[in-house]
C-alpha cells in the first residue's frame, strides 16, 4: 500500500527562519511556498536526494497548525506515506477499524492528494496518506 515516506511535516513559527537553516545551513533544495487556504497554513518543501521536508507555517491563529504549536511547540508534526491510491488506502484502512481524519482525500501542497489518520490510530504520530498527481 506504501511506497515510501514522501516528507516530514515540521511546525514553524517562521517560514522564513527555517528555510534558511535547511537550504543554507543543510543544504537542502529549496522547492518553493505554496498557500493552502483551507488548513490556513504556508507550506515550503525542501528536498535532498528522495527525501522531503514540509514546512507549516499558520497564517492564522485558528489553523490547526497554530493550534498544535501552542499545544505542542514548534517541531515535527507529521510523516507522510506516499500511496498509489489514496481512496484505496482509506478504505482498506477504515475496514480494518483504524480511525481517519479524512474520509475522503482532500487537496495538498505541491499537486498531491491527501488524507490524515486519526492520531489515536497511530500511536500519536499524526499521520499522512499522500498521493502525487490527481
Ligand atoms: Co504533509
Amino acid at each position: 500500500m506504501l511506497t515510501k515516506i514522501n516528507h516530514i511535516g515540521i511546525a514553524v513559527k517562521s517560514l522564513d527562519e527555517s528555510i534558511t537553516f535547511y537550504r543554507d545551513n543543510l543544504g537542502m533544495l529549496f522547492a518553493g511556498i505554496e498557500v493552502v487556504e483551507e488548513q490556513k497554513v504556508r507550506v515550503a518543501m525542501l528536498q535532498v536526494g528522495e527525501s522531503k521536508i514540509e514546512l507549516l507555517e499558520p497564517t492564522a491563529e485558528d489553523s490547526p497548525v497554530a493550534r498544535f504549536i501552542e499545544k505542542n511547540g514548534v517541531g515535527i508534526h507529521h510523516v507522510a506515506f506516499e500511496v498509489e491510491d489514496v481512496e484505496a488506502a482509506i478504505a482498506k484502512l477504515s475496514e480494518e477499524g483504524v480511525r481517519m481524519i479524512d474520509q475522503k482525500p482532500r487537496c495538498g501542497a505541491h499537486d498531491t492528494r491527501i488524507a490524515f489518520l486519526h492520531p489515536k490510530s497511530s500511536g500519536g504520530v499524526l499521520t499522512e496518506l499522500c498521493q502525487c498527481g490527481h
